[in-house]
């Protein structure tokens, strides 16, 4: 019996899987992005192998920072969130990320489940409640968090520092202990106010735990940390903030408001039940105890005790289920930095769509993940080469290298008997092993092993040469033969790739003119069919598009931080009142502030000049942009259309402004990375737009 039918017979496993719920207060990136390229990858193969998995989501909505940041745009948290959310959807759709639903926590199925869970909670005597006092803002009235309040370390004296540690010394303190503290918010100096506070009795769970953290649910690395913690003792959890905040009230318990921890997991639930309206699906056979199906929870490592021990001791506590699983990943960084704004290396998803196929990066994180929770460097010069050699050159070359044969020779069919068996069979057999790896989330030992077999795949066609064979007898039967081994192979590899490589998967079914692959389309051949016309399914990734990716984001910072400040508009306006637009183009079309804001403008000196041999308007500039992030000197070359009114000399010297992250471009006398501002009606009445005295080269204009 093969293993297809082995699978039809058995029923489909019941799975139901999640991802972290991300905060409605900020853009997707690519840290989010590779949690839910890893979440659905693993989702895909489930289902690619006939079972049955469903994958939600949804927006963490509550909270003091969304509150705060509404306020501070002017709109209704509601309102701010609705369009978090849609931005959200739209970033998670533009990497196929394949939810079955995507909710918030701000819903109707929400608030109905979080409040049941807290009555049950209470009901079962596990929820305690006694008065702390906290820092107070008295002029935004309002009770701090930690992060609200800033002041000199209680220990080695240093100004500025956050309420709950000291970034110089690395003392840790309560805020309380502050010498001169400060509200963020306001400025104001806290005083402290005592007020009634609920808490989940977290230790009655030590033991349930200790139990639950070592039965096959987590990561080893993971239990052991949590051995520590269990072993250390655990406190209750304050689970309610006082009123303003934005959130869900607790029931019988005006002014006070769940914490967003509180309702956020209780968001995953929301989620499905929102999919069970729609859908048909069982709410209970998934969230109550005793079926047979299987909840995992994908997350990131900072969140691991909100999910490993106030969830799983919740849903006990109300007799609920608790996961099966708890898949925790480690952090992105970005050649080798932590994302940050300033160091440039916080690439939202919307920067990445805007200049690279979603299906590169996709791959890239597959190459590079594994089940253990260490963190991933996305290295740009490596993702260029990994993507550039694996995907175009090892794969989508196989097919390339057949295809045209085929269509030329063949009329696009397919020989009707495989000629190489062996081979073939070898592809074939690697299925269990990769599904293993798959399952396991080895994701990059799959992969090691599908470019493996691409290798193969190659070293059979270049050995084979059919082009050689196709110069003399362009039908002969052994090109067909040679290339639909070629193409077999090449279609056993995408079945295998598919998880990733949504996409491209897509479009070679296409090409092939075959039903949607399965993974156990490997069992079979594809033998005597006639294909579709090849088409180029990925092409290189051109590095010059991550250039622009990486000024965009530079640009995106420096716009985002000149409108933290109330910077105004650009000093464009110091062009001459009877200037008339340089280019003959048309007037271009409106653009809003943040296209606007997209554009890097900066003060540079003109280091030299020179005539371009050949061009009749051209001049060669240098320009000089100051010291880089790194403190290296930032020199550009710009090809600059104003030989009619400049002599080189005469240019020596000067500062100008220029568009610092226009894409470079190739011109016929080389590249040119970047563009100088000038205005004039041409000929002799050239102006280069020169910044007063007091500038200096690397100056943003702003
Ligand atoms: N809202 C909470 C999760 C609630 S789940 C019931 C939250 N949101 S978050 O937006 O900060 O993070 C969402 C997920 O993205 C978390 O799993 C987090 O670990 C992950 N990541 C955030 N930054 C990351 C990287 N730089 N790299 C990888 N994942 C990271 O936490
Ligand atoms: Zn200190």
């Amino acid at each position: 019996m093969s293993s297809q039918s082995l699978n039809l017979a058995r029923k489909p496993r019941r799975i139901l899987v999640t991802s972290a719920l991300p905060y409605a207060n900020g853009p997707i990136h690519l840290g989010h992005i590779m949690e839910v390229v890893q979440t659905d990858i693993w989702v895909r193969f489930q289902q690619l192998r006939g079972e049955d998995c469903v994958y939600v989501c949804a927006d963490d909505t509550h909270g003091t920072a969304i509150m705060l940041r509404a306020e501070s745009e002017g709109i209704t948290p509601e309102a701010l969130i609705a369009r978090v959310q849609a931005e959200h959807e739209r970033d998670y759709a533009g990497f196929n990320i394949g939810f079955d639903h995507y909710h918030s926590t701000h819903s109707p199925e929400n608030k109905t489940l979080a409040q049941a869970l807290y009555l049950k909670l209470k009901a079962n005597g596990h929820i305690s409640r006694r008065s702390i006092s906290q820092l107070f803002d008295p002029e935004k009235n309002l009770f701090l968090a930690d992060r609200f309040i800033k002041g000199t370390c209680p220990k080695c004296k240093t100004p500025d520092q956050y309420g709950d540690n000291c970034e110089a010394c690395n003392a840790t303190y309560s805020p309380a202990d502050l010498i001169d503290p400060r509200s963020t918010l306001s400025g104001a100096t806290p005083v402290l106010r005592d007020s009634e506070h609920f808490f989940f009795t977290l230790p009655v769970f030590t033991d349930m735990l200790k139990t639950w953290t070592r039965s096959g649910t987590l990561q080893e690395q993971v239990a052991n940390k949590l051995s520590e913690w269990l072993e250390g003792g655990l406190q209750e959890w304050d689970i309610s903030r006082d009123a303003p905040y934005f959130g869900f009230e607790i029931p019988g318990e005006p002014g006070k408001y769940f914490y967003v921890w509180l309702d956020a997991p209780v968001g995953y639930m929301a989620s499905f039940e929102a999919f069970c309206q729609r859908s048909g699906y069982n709410f209970d056979d998934y969230w109550k105890p005793g079926n047979d199906t299987e909840l995992y929870h994908f997350i990131g490592k900072d969140i691991v005790n909100f999910h490993t021990l106030f969830w799983p001791a919740m849903l006990s506590s109300v007799g609920f289920r608790t996961p099966t699983g708890v898949f925790v990943h480690g952090f992105v960084t970005i050649n080798g930095q932590k994302m940050s704004k300033s160091r440039g290396t916080f690439i939202n998803a919307r920067d990445y769509l805007d200049h690279l196929d979603p299906e590169y990066l996709r791959y890239y994180y597959a190459a590079k993940l594994s089940a253990a929770v260490d963190d991933l460097d996305l290295n740009l010069d490596d993702f260029v080469a990994r993507v550039n050699s694996d995907l175009v050159g090892k794969v989508v070359n196989i097919a390339s290298r057949c295809a045209g044969f085929i269509t030329k020779g063949f009329d696009g069919m397919l020989s009707a008997t495989c000629s190489e068996p062996e081979l073939v069979a070898e592809f074939q057999a690697a299925k269990d092993e990769i599904a293993a790896h798959y399952e396991a989330r080895e994701f990059s030992k799959a992969l090691r092993q599908i470019m493996t077999l691409a290798d193969k795949a190659n070293q059979y066609i270049a050995d084979k040469a059919p082009w050689t064979l196709a110069k003399t007898d362009k039908q002969s039967p052994e090109v067909q033969a040679i290339c639909s081994t070629g193409l077999n192979l090449f279609r056993l590899l995408i079945a295998y790739l598919k998880p990733v490589l949504p996409t491209m998967a897509q479009n070679v079914e296409r090409f092939l003119a075959i039903d949607p692959l399965r993974f156990d389309s490997v069992d079979t051949l594809l033998l005597g069919h006639r294909i579709g016309t090849f088409e180029p399914l990925i092409t290189r990734v051109d590095p010059a598009r991550i250039g622009a990716m990486m000024a965009a984001v530079a640009a995106s910072v420096s716009a985002s931080s000149a409108s933290d400040v109330g910077a105004g508009l650009p000093a464009i306006a110091s062009l001459p009142a009877t200037a008339t637009p340089l280019s003959t183009d048309p007037i271009a079309p409106e653009i809003d502030y943040a296209a606007f804001a997209k554009v890097d403008l900066r003060i540079a000196r003109i280091v030299n000049a020179e005539h371009v041999e050949g061009a009749e308007k051209l001049l060669k500039l240098s320009l000089d942009l100051g010291l880089d992030a790194d403190g290296k000197p930032e020199l550009r070359t710009v090809f600059s259309g104003i030989k009619s009114a400049y002599h080189p000399e005469t240019l020596v010297g000067r500062l100008t402004v220029m568009v610092a992250n226009l894409a470079p471009r190739k011109m016929k006398f080389g590249m040119s990375e970047g563009m100088v501002l000038a205005a004039g009606p041409g000929g002799k009445d050239i102006w280069l737009l020169e910044p007063d005295s007091g500038a200096q080269p690397g100056m943003r204009v702003v």
